[in-house]
């Protein structure tokens, strides 16, 4: 373990101008973080699988429910049609594999029926909040062990484009679905992308109480920043102009602003 500023930290941040951070190679990989969506032709074995999944569960997870489960496709032609369904995005059909992280309170349900219990208490929000954080944690946990092992990762979150029809392709039970997907591969060394800058930490840590102030410093000073990582890849890109757009109205949710009846449908209505 040593305290250190480093390159990798320079990257993180777009800047040297980075605080002294106490290293780990835990730390220093989590640092070299970087979404793929570019994949050589490969395969996971079921060794790194094994692994990438004790690692998703030993993630901590609410009142030890273990609220989630994942279903890992591999199939060519499922694949293709995941991709189409999750916003078309190509690179899920090149994967070696997609892990699909799901929100499963199907497995209490079963449990319930059995003790011949009702499962009101599966019908809130605070019970999709639950379980859709479980299958997060599983998810990045997946994330850190996977980029470990030299794989490329990237989150698809478009898996909410299209819920219902999702759930059918991957034959969910009911009070199951899918909260997020993740597209492991091999990384294409020619792909355009690096290790994306974020906010400075002044921006988003705030000590004992919550400073709205604090972030206008570290906005300001972080458009430039990630607009020199996008100028490095011939790419215009303003964060503030993005961020606006993103929240103006329904449109930024890609459809995703009908969830809620979907969910009911799914067998969570989220009271
Ligand atoms: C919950 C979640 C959903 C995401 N969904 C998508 C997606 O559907 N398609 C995509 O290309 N990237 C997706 N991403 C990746 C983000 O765009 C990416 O993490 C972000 O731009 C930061 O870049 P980096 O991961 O390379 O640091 C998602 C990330 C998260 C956390």
């Amino acid at each position: 373990m040593t305290t250190t500023t480093s390159a990798a930290l320079d990257r993180r941040y777009g800047t040297t101008d980075v605080p002294e951070v106490t290293l780990t190679e835990t730390i220093a990989g989590q640092l070299a973080h970087r979404s793929v969506r570019r994949f050589l032709p490969s395969s996971v074995s079921e060794g790194d699988l094994a692994a990438i999944v004790a690692a998703a569960q030993s993630a901590a997870t609410s009142s030890n429910q273990q609220s989630w489960s994942v279903v890992v496709v591999e199939d060519r032609e499922r694949l293709a049609r995941l991709a189409h369904l999750a916003g078309d995005q190509a690179f899920i059909a090149d994967a070696a594999a997609f892990f699909v992280w799901v929100a499963d309170l199907n497995r209490a349900a079963t449990i319930a029926a059995r003790a011949g219990h009702e499962l009101g208490g599966a019908d809130y929000l605070e019970s999709t909040l639950v379980a859709s954080i479980d299958a997060a944690l599983a998810a990045q946990n997946a994330v850190v062990a996977a980029e470990s092992l030299g794989w490329g990762t990237v989150y698809v979150g478009a898996v909410r484009n299209n819920p219902v029809a999702i759930a059918a392709e991957l034959g969910l039970p009911p009070r199951a679905f899918a909260v997020v997907g993740l597209a492991i591969g091999r990384p294409d060394p020619d792909e355009q992308a690096g290790v994306k800058p974020r906010l400075p930490q002044s921006a988003v840590v705030h000590r004992e109480q919550y400073d709205p102030a604090a972030s206008a410093d570290g906005v300001a000073v972080y458009g430039a920043r990630l607009s020199d990582y996008y100028d490095a890849y011939g790419i215009e890109h303003e964060w503030t102009a993005s961020v606006a757009r993103r929240w103006k109205d329904a449109a930024g949710l890609n459809g995703r602003h009908r969830l809620r009846s979907w969910l009911e449908e799914l067998g969570f209505p989220s009271r």
